[in-house]
């Protein structure tokens, strides 16, 4: 770990207490591996958004095993781990984690915290999520199906459950019987059949929870999650307590979950997930204030990105083609078999968005989804880090080595109807510098690219700035001043030594 990266300016000393690590776009941009690089440094690692949607690949001994909830500085010894009050947290997923950490004697009694006021997800939230998902085709957002969105709205709705009412018993009998009392309201409509089919699947227990008469059968849920406490409970805590009064006396490290671009608030609406995935939402959902985040690292994936599930994606290599592609049942043997021969070389957009996708091995790791491929959008790249901030961690510039050219999206032209965004009308034919996540004008953007010469050579063991090829060194400070962003770190290899300090 080089400390000069840890300081909030160029001309300072002082290093940051409380740092975080923030998505500056759609997700899977290899955050994993920088929370990963500074949970050494670190004393306490907390993580505030999200639910088990987010997935991390960690090795475990020799194994590799895929994290949802449990952060990812929990193989650091004598780390505390916080899972904070803005996630929503699935006990079954989580309480499958613990098992394997068990398995392999990873010690995390008084080292993983959960907070008390942490947001329950419960059978029906999963329930609502797949009968949304595969029942209104309309509204399709391409939900990763672990009830995220319905146990944030519960929570907004007054009607949500906490982690400590797993400690309370009538309390907690309460509470499930009003939950779920709302959501039978809602299915009675639906076909029973169909009901049952949702219910079936392997993450509800496979129709454990299902009654005929009454659709859940509470009893069998108060069993689950009275097994799942016995599990949790030494690990319930006032964490938002504990995390004020650590910070400025200790090292904090904040983990985002997803990315800016798929924040409630600020991203590519309604294209999103239902937590704000930003800074403030991060600081809020850990118990603590935004100011007291003294510096962010925006992670950045180049010079490629990727989406997935549904929504706006301008630069996408091969457009609506690619986009249902990714939607459909496709995985990653399909792929290899149909398009074995995909490769940088091609003239076919569809198919080099393949060869990007096989070469950055971007498969869902909760979902398995091929994730969708396309160009480094400078548009939005402004705009995400206009939330952020400036400091970047550039990721995955190993991938597109041997690529004959590397294409910027520099600005949109637009494409479509007028629109008036507040006191202005955007027309056809008009240039956008900085993206505005409204789909329905993303939707209308067309990309206008800088085009660059490639690199041909492995860079995976490069380990400065100046060993890296000429036609890269200029594409990064291009990207830098193009996008008006400090890139401080870049990453050339998923391992913690791969690591480019600017
Ligand atoms: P949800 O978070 O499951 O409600 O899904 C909402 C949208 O966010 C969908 O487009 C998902 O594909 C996307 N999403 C959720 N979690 C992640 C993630 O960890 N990485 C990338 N995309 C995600
Ligand atoms: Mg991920």
């Amino acid at each position: 770990m080089n400390p000069k990266i840890l300081t909030a300016n160029a001309g300072s000393r002082r290093e940051c207490k409380t740092i975080a690590v923030i998505d500056t776009q759609f997700g899977d941009t290899g955050k994993g591996k920088f929370v990963d690089y500074f949970a050494e440094w670190a004393d306490i690692i907390a993580r505030g958004t999200g639910g088990a949607n987010a997935g991390h690949t960690i090795q475990v001994g020799t194994e590799e095993h895929i994290f949802h909830l449990v952060p990812s500085g929990i193989l650091h010894k004598g780390k505390i781990n916080i899972i904070g009050n803005g996630v929503v947290l699935d006990p079954r997923v989580l309480c499958e984690e613990l098992a394997i950490l068990r398995l392999h004697s990873i010690d995390y009694t008084g080292r993983l915290k959960i907070a008390l006021n942490a947001k329950l997800v419960l059978p029906q939230h999963v329930v609502m999520d797949r009968f949304r998902e595969g029942c209104d085709r309309n509204g399709k957002i391409g939900t990763t199906g672990r009830g995220i969105g319905p146990a944030y709205e519960d929570h907004y709705r007054r009607i949500g459950l906490t982690i400590n009412d797993l400690l309370n018993r009538s309390l907690f009998m309460d509470k499930l019987k009003r939950n779920i009392e709302e959501k039978v309201r809602v299915l009675k409509g639906y076909e029973p059949a169909l009901i049952k089919k949702v219910m079936a699947h392997p993450s509800l227990g496979e129709g454990r929870f299902y009654c005929p008469k009454k659709i859940f059968d509470i009893n069998e849920i108060a069993d689950a999650y009275t097994w799942y406490r016995h599990n949790m409970i030494e690990l319930i805590e006032d964490t938002d307590t504990l995390l004020r009064n650590a910070v400025g006396k200790k090292r904090v490290l904040l983990e985002g979950a997803q990315g800016t671009l798929l924040s409630v608030d600020y991203g590519t609406y309604p294209f999103v997930t239902s937590s704000d995935c930003s800074t403030e939402g991060l600081a809020k959902g850990v118990g603590i204030k935004t100011s007291d985040v003294e510096k962010v690292f925006g992670v950045t994936k180049a010079f490629y990105m990727t989406r997935v599930g549904g929504g706006p994606f301008p630069t996408e290599f091969g457009g609506e083609k690619s986009a249902k592609w990714c939607g459909s049942k496709a995985t990653r043997e399909i792929e290899s078999k149909q398009y074995r021969k995909a490769n940088f070389k091609t003239d076919n957009e569809f198919e080099f968005g393949i060869a990007v996708r096989r070469a950055g091995n971007e498969y869902g790791a909760t979902t398995g989804r091929p994730r969708r491929t396309g160009w480094l959008d400078l548009p939005l790249l402004r705009y995400s880090t206009g939330i952020t901030g400036r400091h970047l961690i550039l990721t995955k510039l190993d991938v597109l080595s041997g690529c004959p050219e590397i294409k910027v999206c520099t600005e949109y032209e637009y494409t479509g109807p007028s629109i008036q965004i507040g006191q202005s009308l955007l027309k056809r034919g008009d240039r956008i510098g900085k993206a505005i996540p409204a789909t329905e004008i993303l939707a209308h953007c067309k990309p206008v690219y800088e085009t660059f010469p490639g690199w041909k050579e492995d860079i995976t063991g490069v380990r400065s700035m100046d060993d890296l090829p000429a036609q890269l060194q200029e594409l990064i400070q291009f990207v830098g001043i193009a996008a008006g962003v400090v890139i401080q770190v870049v990453s050339v290899g998923p391992d913690r030594s791969q690591t480019i300090i600017v």
